[in-house]
């Protein structure tokens, strides 16, 4: 369906989008991953880029269905990534020259200590289930705000299974502080919710912990909610 024409009210914005789910191998042939699919994340590229801003996408590999989306369209660039090394090291470099960084990527907290050089076989350990032994991995997010640039707007995304939308906003509020972000869009997930589907329901809280957007319709729409949030708090402080 044709989308209300919004105002280019980016324009001169530079705006780095990380989006999809980082994955951690295990062995050349496996790795740990998540159910990101991208498409909150990409729909938010597209809508900034119409907006008038220039987009830069670290995309952890999302689906090329998915990227369709993004493909030929003027003013943003795509730039595939796979694990939570290679995300951190773009999103630190892209962050240096953007005005507003929005964290969509679910990004892996763990990887594998020792990735296998060859394929784990069964017959090199018969009947045994072998034991993968994990290691955190950093918050990108965090760093982003550690080196942030002055009047840079940084969003974080928090999925959250909860029981009721007051945990959900309790939750967020807690993960806001604790990164220090400027925008937190929380949203419920659970086995049959959020993943895969065309529609979203997202609420922003702000530095105060306040819901500053509550938004509820096409992933698109939920992208341009969020992005009247992103540029009233960039206005907010830049003015
Ligand atoms: N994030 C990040 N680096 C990580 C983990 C998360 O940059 N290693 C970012 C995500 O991109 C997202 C935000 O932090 O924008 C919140 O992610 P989430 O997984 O909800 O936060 P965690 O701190 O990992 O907490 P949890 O234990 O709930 O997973
Ligand atoms: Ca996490």
């Amino acid at each position: 369906p044709a989308q209300a024409p919004r105002p280019a009210d980016l324009t001169g914005l530079r705006v780095l989008v990380t989006a999809g789910g980082t994955r951690e191998p295990i062995d050349p042939v496996r790795y740990l991953g998540n159910r990101s699919s991208g498409r909150q994340g990409v729909a938010v590229a597209a809508a900034a880029a119409d907006r008038g801003a220039k987009v830069v996408l670290l995309a952890a590999n999302i689906d090329d269905s998915v990227l369709a989306e993004v493909q030929d369209r003027p003013g943003v660039r795509t730039v595939p990534v796979g694990t939570t090394a290679e995300l951190e090291s773009a999103a630190r470099a892209a962050a240096s020259g953007a005005e507003a960084v929005i964290m969509a990527a679910a990004v892996a907290d763990y990887r594998v200590a020792d990735v296998a050089e060859h394929k784990l076989r069964k017959e090199d350990s018969p009947g045994a289930a072998p034991t993968l032994e994990l290691v955190e991995n950093p918050d990108i997010l965090v760093g982003l705000v550690r080196e942030r640039r002055p009047g840079q707007v940084i969003v974080g995304f928090a999925a959250e299974t909860v029981e009721s939308d007051e945990e959900l906003l309790e939750r967020g509020r807690r993960k806001l502080a604790r990164k220090g972000v400027d925008l937190l869009a929380v949203n419920a997930v659970g086995w049959n919710e959020g993943f895969e589907r065309g529609e979203n329901i997202v609420q922003v809280l702000d530095a105060d912990g306040r819901v500053a957007v509550a938004a509820e319709g096409t992933k698109r729409e939920v992208a341009d909610a969020l992005l009247d949030a992103v540029r009233d708090e960039f206005r907010a402080l830049n003015h």
